[in-house]
């Protein structure tokens, strides 16, 4: 049996990642062999792996060189430099099998470390703001602002001509969110002082718990709050009452996985690539480092050591 290594789950160890040796992947008809240069974390997958069954692979953004196209012609050709984000985990890896409506191929300009921090990231900051519709001059208000989804959020809200206030639980962090586009920054757990800037067309919020009770009151009419995710907390009270009375406010929830279902991750990718490539979204890689130290920068984005992205080099030691 022909083997590559590959990040995987061990429950017997401390830190639960380690490399192994696992088999090397099979692509389908519609899948290209994709050689590994570099790989991010994201939060989601990183705390799925700490919990995990033994064996389980993590990982679905990746960038690097297609070894083999796919073989029912669709795709970059052998030798693409690609960008791509796999609905199954598993691609912190030398090689994987990616189906080629996953890839987009990246310009020269583009670094293989910044391609990797787009994907799960910078995709579900494309999808959550499209729900915005035509942003110009629209109040945009996003919480989790450090984070990664919120850096190119903040960066293509800006773009997009939005008006755009940011979150952050710490006054040391203002200048970087308003460096990223935003007009203002709300600091600390309280959101209420955002209400001075909205109401907003468009929320995006990561946060959950009180966040995504407070962020709902701050809705202009017809605006709606996309939630990702539930960093800060799993429930909140909403006030149902203020809600309704804005009129034709709506909350959405955004999973990235069911949003790609409709197809155009290949398009999403290559416009954040491109974007990189002329110099109007910067990548904020945070960490860059050999993936054999995987463990430890699991566990510092976990406990927040740091903001941003984390890159891991796979394969380049
Ligand atoms: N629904 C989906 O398909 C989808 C897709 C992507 C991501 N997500 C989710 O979206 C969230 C953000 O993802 P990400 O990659 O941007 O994560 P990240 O890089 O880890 O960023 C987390 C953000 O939340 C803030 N934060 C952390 N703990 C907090 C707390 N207790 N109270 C208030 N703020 C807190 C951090 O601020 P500090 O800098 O102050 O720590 C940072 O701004 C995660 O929950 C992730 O799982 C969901």
């Amino acid at each position: 049996m022909a083997t590559i290594r590959a990040v995987v789950v061990d429950q017997g160890v401390p830190q639960k990642l380690v490399l192994q040796e696992v088999e090397a992947p099979h692509p389908r008809e519609s899948e290209a062999l994709v050689g590994v240069h570099a790989t991010s974390l994201n939060r989601g997958e990183v705390e799925m792996a700490m919990s995990a069954a033994t064996g389980w692979r993590p990982g679905r953004d990746l960038a690097g060189i297609v070894l083999e196209p796919a073989a029912d012609g669709t795709g970059p050709k052998a030798g693409s430099r690609v960008v791509g984000l796999r609905s199954a985990p598993g691609v912190w890896a030398e090689q994987v099998a990616v189906p080629t409506e996953s890839l987009a191929e990246i310009p020269d300009k583009v670094s293989f470390a910044q391609a990797a921090a787009l994907p799960v990231a910078g995709v579900t900051a494309l999808r959550a703001l499209s729900h915005g519709g035509l942003l110009l001059g629209k109040r945009v208000l996003i919480t989790g602002s450090t984070g990664g989804v919120g850096a190119f959020a903040h960066q293509l809200a800006t773009a997009s001509g939005a008006v755009v206030v940011g979150h952050v639980r710490r006054a040391s962090d203002v200048e970087g969110v308003k460096r990223l586009g935003a007009e203002h920054v709300v600091v600390g757990d309280d959101l209420g002082p955002a209400a001075a800037y909205g109401p907003f067309h468009l929320v995006l919020d990561s946060l959950g718990g009180p966040a995504f009770a407070a962020v709902v009151s701050l809705l202009a009419p017809g605006g709606t709050s996309v939630n990702i995710g539930w960093t800060a907390g799993e429930s909140g009270s909403v006030d149902v009452m203020a809600f309704n009375r804005v009129g034709g406010a709506s909350i959405y929830g955004l999973r990235l996985d069911l949003e790609l279902r409709a197809g155009g991750l290949s398009d999403d990718l290559a416009v954040l690539a491109n974007l990189v490539a002329h110099g109007r979204l910067v990548v904020p890689i945070e960490v860059e480092e050999s993936w054999l130290n995987v463990a430890d920068i699991a566990e510092g984005l976990l406990s927040r050591r740091f903001a941003g992205k984390a890159v891991l080099r796979v394969n380049m030691d």
